[in-house]
């Protein structure tokens, strides 16, 4: 069957990759997604493992609507039945551009309708609209006059791995996390540092890969366990392959961050998380004063870009953080992943690699700075 994994705009590559690992096959990147074929078992393994999938989607029925009318008697054809209950519940997301339907509220209802009218001629009665813990998460797309019907088998985002109970103000998704550690390349054996850490989301993610820690041993529940054709055994079968998978490691993570509050929230999420342990230590301290504790490390982080958190002067902010890393972190690969793309020009070196990601709505940029001595580029001024 076709299935479609969507994800954060930048991260689509890797995503593919990832899924070809996962043992996807004909995958197809889209914008912000990647289509591929795969049966029950591959949609249950790509949202039980895959770190960087948003949600896994199955189309159901293309058809053509011009008319609300049409779209109503098309949405009827589908036997509803075999995914729904007449006492179950469901939600409809719209994703529409067209300016036949220009109303995705329009739309939404006319779908309802059809669906609900069909479960109430054949069984008197009909399953309820739920907004937040449906038990069928339906995707009508309609692209002008080409609609499409999906399911969508995650239930609640996948970056909802079910660790992180408390945030600091600005926290990164977890999927992003995950994405920044994969587009490092990191190796899992270098001392990995967070000196902004915040609530812990990039230390905590690096930790799961470090540890191939797959995102379902969080437990937290799948949108396809509550349809009609859920198989317990392969989903069983999957999650003790995941436990099995998980192997020791001990390599070096830290957090750092100057707010003892936000600290607190980071040590409480690895606490929801056993199996973390104590692969990570969280600490407090100043960026502008650390030094170095290690020969070697890679330095990955999302600074403040004066948005959710405000910083005094963001362009000093920055500036200081290159003048940092350029004097107290020579040997170390530097990572920064920030919005402000006009604070980023103030750090003063000279980037090796610029990746374009967004966060959300924001532009972003993830930025590599080799802070190697000896190398033409150390110490470069952009
Ligand atoms: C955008 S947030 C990081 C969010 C984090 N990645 C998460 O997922 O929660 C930036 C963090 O930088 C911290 N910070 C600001 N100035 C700092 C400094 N001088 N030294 C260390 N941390 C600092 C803030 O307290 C804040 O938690």
């Amino acid at each position: 069957m076709k299935l479609i994994a969507r994800t954060f705009a930048g991260l689509e590559n890797i995503l593919e990759t990832e899924l070809q690992e996962l043992g996807a096959k004909d995958t197809l990147i889209q914008k912000r997604a990647v289509a591929f074929e795969g049966d029950k078992e591959m949609m249950y393994k790509v949202n039980m493992f895959s770190r960087l999938t948003l949600d896994v989607l199955t189309p159901i029925k293309s058809f053509t609507a011009k008319t609300p009318e049409e779209l109503y008697t098309e949405v009827r054809k589908v036997n509803w039945s075999k995914y729904l209950n007449p006492q179950g519940t469901f939600s409809i997301a719209p994703i529409i551009y067209s300016s036949i339907f220009t109303h995705s509220q329009f739309a939404m209802l006319k779908t309802k309708d059809a669906i609900v009218d069909q479960f109430r001629e054949a069984f008197g009665s009909r399953p309820d609209i739920e907004k937040y813990t449906p038990d069928l998460r339906i995707v009508l797309k309609i692209s002008e006059h080409k609609c499409e019907l999906l399911l969508n088998s995650s239930g609640a985002p996948l970056f909802k791995r079910g660790y992180r109970s408390r945030t600091g103000e600005a926290p990164l998704n977890e999927i992003l996390a995950a994405g920044i550690i994969t587009l490092t390349g990191w190796n899992k054996k270098t001392p990995f540092i967070d000196p902004m850490c915040g609530s812990g989301t990039i230390p905590i993610e690096a930790a799961m890969i470090a540890r191939n820690i797959a995102p379902c041993l969080t437990e937290r529940e799948y949108g396809f366990e509550k349809w009609n054709d859920f198989d317990e055994s392969i989903f069983n079968k999957l999650y003790d392959e995941a436990k099995d998978a998980v192997v020791e490691s001990r390599v070096i993570i830290k957090g750092y961050d100057i707010d003892m509050e936000v600290l607190a929230a980071a040590r409480g999420n690895l606490k929801n998380f056993p199996l973390l342990g104590n692969s990570i230590t969280f600490e407090k301290e100043d960026f502008f004063n650390s030094q170095k504790t290690f020969e070697k490390g890679i330095l990955v982080f999302n600074p403040p870009y004066d948005k959710r958190i405000n910083v005094y002067n963001v362009n000093d902010f920055y500036a200081k953080l290159g003048t940092v890393l350029k004097h107290s972190f020579e040997n170390y690969d530097a990572w920064i992943f920030s919005g402000n793309l006009d604070a980023l020009k103030n750090v003063g070196l000279k980037p090796k690699v610029k990746i374009p990601l967004f966060n959300g709505p924001e532009e972003s940029r993830l930025v590599h700075y080799p802070l190697y001595l000896g190398t033409k580029r150390y110490g470069d001024v952009n």
